[in-house]
């Protein structure tokens, strides 16, 4: 078991500080806020590991857990996590009417916090900062003190009043790294856990995305069903039933399906069926309109894929291979590939466009090098024999490195 140094005893450190010290590792707290050091301070809320009553009720004279300066938390621990707070103005914690403006957290406090750290710390040692950032925090606002020191983004993926049960129960570990990989951290967080979960250890920016994208998901589903509650009341559904439907889909909603590489939504159903619902929602008076939004939302980043194809393709002729709305089907109705290709059409843009698999070979395709767009990820599309000297945009992720030819799978950063 390790010497764990915790910096920011808050809402989430001091029970994450138990919940280590309960897992059998000895723990130094610190916090700039003297009334923060002490297991008084640990709000009655929080809940022992098995929820089953209050984390502070299972304490007990073994409890391995010691509040102590900042120079004996770093220089007594074999890793120390940090976690201070992030904050957002007070115009942006959800509690009042959305502003115009928008701004990115705070990272005075991280900084100033792994700052503190690097600057009493006597040896090498490796910081976890719990922290929650926006993707490219870490590197812009941690990264740059902590020379000569191993950092890792190591977000926890836990709720207020059952910070023990979920470090304890967690679905995943989640690591970021930059330089050197996580050891302590690492090991620490996973000798936590009870359950058998999966460890990922990926870049900084992949596990900051990960972490903000998860709460984002969150917050769509119950934004959804939000929207079901307000319509039923309205049109005289039943919301509770609508509910049981939707929650009995485990094959396409409540799953991992969808969750992957790709263009915008499409097909016959789903645009113009989003479309339609904005009406109903202006009808309706709900207020604002979550159909349009993911509306406008598919449209920016078909557009945008539209520009990036363009831009790779420095001047070679363009070709996109496939344009049904998915594989096996030649249905081109509500397909993000066209809606991609219109919108670079209205900026004067000409693409070569081969729907189906059948139609490569009476196609008069560019005999020497050119640029190709996935549309549609068909076998025969991934398989194609691009000449030497193309370029591949994939946004569905199905064409391996070739020789000769760049392929830029969309999204991916190795
Ligand atoms: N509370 C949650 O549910 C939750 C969940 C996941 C992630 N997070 C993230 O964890 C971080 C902390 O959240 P919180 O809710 O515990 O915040 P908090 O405000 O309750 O606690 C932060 C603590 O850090 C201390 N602190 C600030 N600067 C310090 C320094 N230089 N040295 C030592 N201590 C210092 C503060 O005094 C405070 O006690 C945030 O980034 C937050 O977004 C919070």
């Amino acid at each position: 078991m390790a010497s764990v140094g915790l910096v920011g005893l808050g809402k989430l450190g001091l029970p994450t500080a138990i919940t280590l010290a309960q897992s059998g590792h000895r723990v130094l707290g610190y916090d700039l806020d003297p009334a923060r050091m002490s297991l008084d301070s640990l709000a009655p809320y929080e809940l022992d590991a098995e929820r089953a009553g209050p984390l502070s009720a299972t304490f007990d004279d073994t409890l391995d857990l010691h509040f102590r300066d900042l120079a004996e938390v770093v220089n007594d621990s074999d890793c120390v996590l940090v976690a201070v707070e992030t904050p957002h103005g007070p115009l942006y914690e959800g509690i009042t009417p959305l502003p115009q403006t928008r701004a990115d957290f705070s990272y005075e406090a991280l900084t100033a916090a792994v700052r503190a750290v690097v600057a009493v710390a006597n040896r090498p040692i490796e910081i976890g900062v719990i922290s929650t950032v926006l993707p490219g925090g870490v590197r812009r606002h941690v990264l740059p003190y902590t020379a000569g020191h191993s950092l890792v983004y190591c977000p926890q993926f836990i709720a207020m009043g059952t910070v023990a049960a979920d470090l304890r129960t967690p679905e995943f570990v989640l690591l970021g790294y930059g330089e050197s990989k996580p050891l302590v951290v690492k090991e620490v967080l996973e000798s936590m856990r009870r359950n058998d979960c999966p460890t990922f250890e990926v870049s900084y920016e992949s596990a900051e995305l990960a972490k903000v994208s998860y709460n984002t998901f969150v917050g769509a589903k119950v934004t959804v069903a939000n929207v079901v509650q307000q319509t039923a009341h309205q049109v005289g559904a039943n919301a509770a039933d609508v509910f049981a439907i939707l929650r009995s889909s485990t094959r396409r909603l409540a799953s991992p399906t969808y969750i992957g590489p790709g263009m915008g939504d499409g097909g016959p159903c789903h645009p113009r069926d989003n479309i339609a619902l904005s009406w109903l929602a202006g009808e309706l008076d709900l207020g604002a309109d979550l159909f349009s939004a993911l509306m406008f939302q598919r449209e920016a980043y078909v557009g945008w894929l539209g520009d990036t194809f363009v831009k790779a393709a420095q001047g070679r002729p363009l070709v996109v291979l496939g344009t049904a709305y998915k594989p096996g089907v030649p249905i081109e109705t509500g397909s993000s590939t066209v809606l991609m290709v219109n919108l670079a059409a209205a900026k004067g843009v000409d693409m070569t466009l081969v729907a189906t698999p059948d139609d490569i070979a009476t196609s008069d395709l560019p005999q020497g090098p050119a640029a190709y767009f996935i549309g549609c990820p068909e076998r025969a599309f991934a398989a194609f024999d691009f000449p030497a000297g193309s370029v591949v945009v994939d946004p569905w992720h199905v064409v391996g490195d070739l020789d000769d030819v760049t392929v830029i799978r969309v999204g991916e950063h190795r």
